[in-house]
């Protein structure tokens, strides 16, 4: 059943409910993530390292998605090597328990038509396709807390003749059957919508208390070959506008669901199109400037909420950091460092018109070495091993946190506006 189209009028920015849930359209509190600044400044050093790992990794699967489902990739794009964290490193993240970093939903929520309903948590994604959540019959240890999902307590789960399989962040394995069922979302319903329940979770999840994974991004990318979430909401006039915003803040960080929530910004929205081909939210025509110095223009830029570091090509990532006296390159964070004496650099991305700038603060990651030295979010794709080759960007959440981003089907773009 489709919502009536007259409740929509009633979907209007509205200040400050908890989760507000209208027809057609909601607000989905974000939970902030673990981050790799500690809260005294300094740079988590162990979860840069294996955020860096699950980003290779995970877009690492997204291209081997991208060959199956299209039969090439883009050039200069190639598969590399999975990435494994050290394992000293990872002895320690396990000892802390910490949770996944990557942002955080509790508005996930399926239904059946008899509305027994299961609450599922789960993770967000702009740079992921598929979703997934347990099986009721996983008998991982890793889900026993969990909501699961029992199909045969829903009349309208459809089992398909495929499983899902993919290689996670930690190189793990996530599998189990594919499922169609309906799906709702923070209040929105996608009818037929397709899923995996896997049996077995991965590591990185063991620790967290989020359930499964809502990812956000187009088909070409789907493990399942099927559309995400929002395409299926969308196709069948789900929502009252068909795009989602992302509102990233130290606090009161939001997900607006099918609409773009004016509260938020101010002037107006710039919209750059975007090319669903390679299943990415890309739009091309970037530039990246250091105070008044244009460094490298006319390239390709994916927007990945799941990443807080931005992975550009070495030639010009280098050019950047040349600026910045005394910065240096260590090869234990593949990170760059500078002296926090410097002033951080004013780093902005424009797409041809307005320049959206980085505060300092977003793009320093924490210090170390007592506060002199400070690491800059910005490193190259080839030295970390990241897959996306060619000349294209990867803005992760250091940026995203400058402006609000918003993700448009309608328009087939990709907007941001400077924040309120
Ligand atoms: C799933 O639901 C059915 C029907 O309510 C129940 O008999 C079965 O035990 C459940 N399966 C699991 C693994 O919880
Ligand atoms: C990743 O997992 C696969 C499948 O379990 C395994 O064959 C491969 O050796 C692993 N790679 C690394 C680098 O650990
Ligand atoms: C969902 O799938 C069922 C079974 O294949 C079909 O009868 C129904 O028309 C589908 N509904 C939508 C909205 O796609
Ligand atoms: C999902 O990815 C895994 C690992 O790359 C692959 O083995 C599997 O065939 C993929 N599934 C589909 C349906 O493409
Ligand atoms: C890189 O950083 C690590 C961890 O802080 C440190 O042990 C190492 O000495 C640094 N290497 C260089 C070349 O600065
Ligand atoms: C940091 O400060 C402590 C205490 O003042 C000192 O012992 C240590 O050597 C300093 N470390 C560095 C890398 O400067």
């Amino acid at each position: 059943m489709l919502p009536n189209a007259s409740l929509f009028t009633f979907c209007l920015p509205t200040a400050a409910t908890p989760l507000e849930q209208q027809q057609g359209c909601s607000s989905i509190p974000l939970r902030k993530r673990a981050s790799l600044t500690k809260p005294d400044g300094t740079l988590d050093i162990d979860q840069a390292i294996a955020q860096n790992v699950a980003t290779i990794n995970k877009h690492r699967q997204n291209l081997l998605n991208l060959q199956r489902n299209t039969g090439s990739l883009p050039q200069g794009w190639e598969i590399k090597p999975v990435a494994v964290l050290p394992s000293n490193v990872e002895a320690r993240l396990n000892k802390r328990h910490i949770e996944p970093l990557t942002e955080e939903s509790d508005g996930l929520l399926w239904a059946d038509q008899s509305r027994l309903e299961y609450l599922i948590h789960g993770i967000l994604s702009a740079g992921s396709s598929d979703l997934w959540v347990p099986l009721s019959s996983c008998t991982d240890p890793a889900c026993d807390s969990r909501q699961k999902y029992n199909a045969s307590q829903s009349s309208t789960s459809a089992k398909q003749y495929s499983t899902f399989s993919l290689q996670y962040a930690d190189n793990s394995t996530v599998s189990g059957p594919i499922y169609k069922d309906t799906v709702t979302v923070a209040g929105v319903t996608a009818i037929n919508q397709t899923f995996s329940a896997v049996t077995a979770l991965p590591a990185t999840l063991a620790n967290s208390n989020r359930d499964g994974m809502f990812g956000l991004a187009f088909p070409a990318i789907s493990n399942m070959s099927a559309d995400p979430f929002f395409v299926t909401a969308a196709s069948q006039g789900a929502f009252r506008t068909n795009e989602f915003g992302f509102y990233l803040a130290p606090s009161g960080s939001e997900l607006d669901l099918g609409r773009v929530n004016s509260n938020r910004y101010s002037g107006s929205i710039e919209y750059q199109n975007a090319d669903p081909s390679t299943g990415f939210w890309q739009i091309t025509g970037g530039s990246i400037s250091i105070g008044d110095t244009v460094v490298a223009s006319g390239f390709g830029t994916i927007i990945d909420s799941g990443s807080t570091i931005i992975y550009g090509p070495q030639a010009a990532v280098e050019q950047l950091y040349s600026n910045i006296p005394g910065a240096t390159y260590n090869s234990t964070m593949k990170l760059y460092l500078f002296p926090c004496s410097e002033n951080v650099p004013q780093v902005s991305f424009s797409w041809g018109g307005s320049a959206f700038a980085m505060s300092a603060e977003t793009f320093n990651l924490g210090t170390i070495d007592n506060g002199s030295t400070c690491a800059g979010t910005l490193v190259t794709k080839e030295s970390a091993g990241l897959s996306l080759g060619g000349d294209v960007w990867l803005l992760g959440d250091s940026f995203m946190r400058n402006v609000y981003s918003v993700f448009s089907i309608e328009k087939n773009a990709v907007g941001f506006a400077n924040l309120a």
